[in-house]
């Protein structure tokens, strides 16, 4: 049984010097592609279940998968709630199997932040679930603008959550599909001054993988998002698939070779943020 809750991943990562990867799920391809990376990698990771995948496939098919994967995996994997709003969102996850929940208070005034996300806690910690919690707002690309985390708010959330991880906005912005050099070391080790939280930056796919490995080994970031990176590999494979055979219209024809791709992209970020 290697199902672990995002917890356990991070102490390891905590006392191991470097960081777990967070790979966003939208589908069985991908989903099957990233356990048999961490398998080859010999590396946790955490499966990620965000808004988008759970609007596409009931929890009630994605719990059970998640599980499954996690269970024949040879190394140990989270199950892992990525960006719900609402408490009645964690519960579901908690309910079908999940091992782990984000709670995204983030565009909420930090008092009501505080309040939902310890309400969270309050019905995770019991149920044996980890919690993650974000204070301050990562910004999408060409979408809604970053809030940075400020250390006094990092400090209050971390004090009065009781949150397993922590989520915060030092330059990370989702869904960027080059890598920019946003990330503000200065902002990040003041955060880190405030709390011994694990910390996680979302927008991974943004962030050069270089700088992530340091940031894994010379600050406190122990989970990295990472989602349009690994996407854009599926994009190129399908691209690849129906240039190679045009007239191809078979679902599974399409996208077998898509997990041969996803499994490629991800070993490299795994790697990248293991041990060694
Ligand atoms: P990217 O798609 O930018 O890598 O971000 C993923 C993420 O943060 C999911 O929570």
């Amino acid at each position: 049984m290697t199902i672990a809750t995002l917890r356990q991943l991070l102490d390891a990562a905590t006392a191991g010097h470097h960081a777990v990867a967070g790979l966003v799920v939208l589908g069985w391809e991908d989903a099957l592609a990233f356990a048999e990376a961490a398998d080859e990698a010999g590396q946790p990771i955490v499966l990620q279940a965000g808004p988008g995948s759970r609007r596409h496939t009931p929890l009630a098919v994605l719990g059970p998968m998640f599980r499954h994967l996690a269970e024949q995996a040879r190394v140990p994997v989270a199950c892992h709630i990525d960006h719900a709003t609402t408490l009645e969102e964690c519960r579901a996850g908690i309910d079908h199997g999940f091992t782990s929940v984000m709670i995204d208070g983030s565009a909420l005034p930090l008092d009501e932040n505080i309040a939902l996300t310890r309400s969270v806690v309050e019905v995770a910690a019991p149920a044996g679930v980890s919690v993650e919690g974000e204070v301050g707002f990562v910004g999408y690309a060409g979408g809604r603008a970053s809030a940075f985390t400020t250390p006094a708010d990092a400090a209050r959330f971390a004090a009065e959550t009781g949150v397993d991880a922590l989520a915060i906005s030092v330059g990370n912005v989702h869904l960027q599909t080059e890598t920019s050099d946003g990330i503000d070391l200065d902002a990040l080790g003041a955060i880190e001054a405030v709390t011994t939280l694990p910390l996680v930056l979302h927008g991974g796919s943004g962030i050069d993988p270089a700088v992530r490995r340091m940031l894994s080994r010379q600050h406190r970031v122990k989970k990295f998002n990472v989602g349009t990176e690994i996407r854009q590999a599926f994009g190129a494979s399908v691209r690849a698939t129906l240039a190679r055979h045009p007239h191809s219209f078979d679902r599974l024809e399409i996208l077998r070779p898509t997990i041969a791709a996803q499994r490629e992209a991800a070993l490299r970020v795994i790697r990248n943020l293991g041990p060694g």
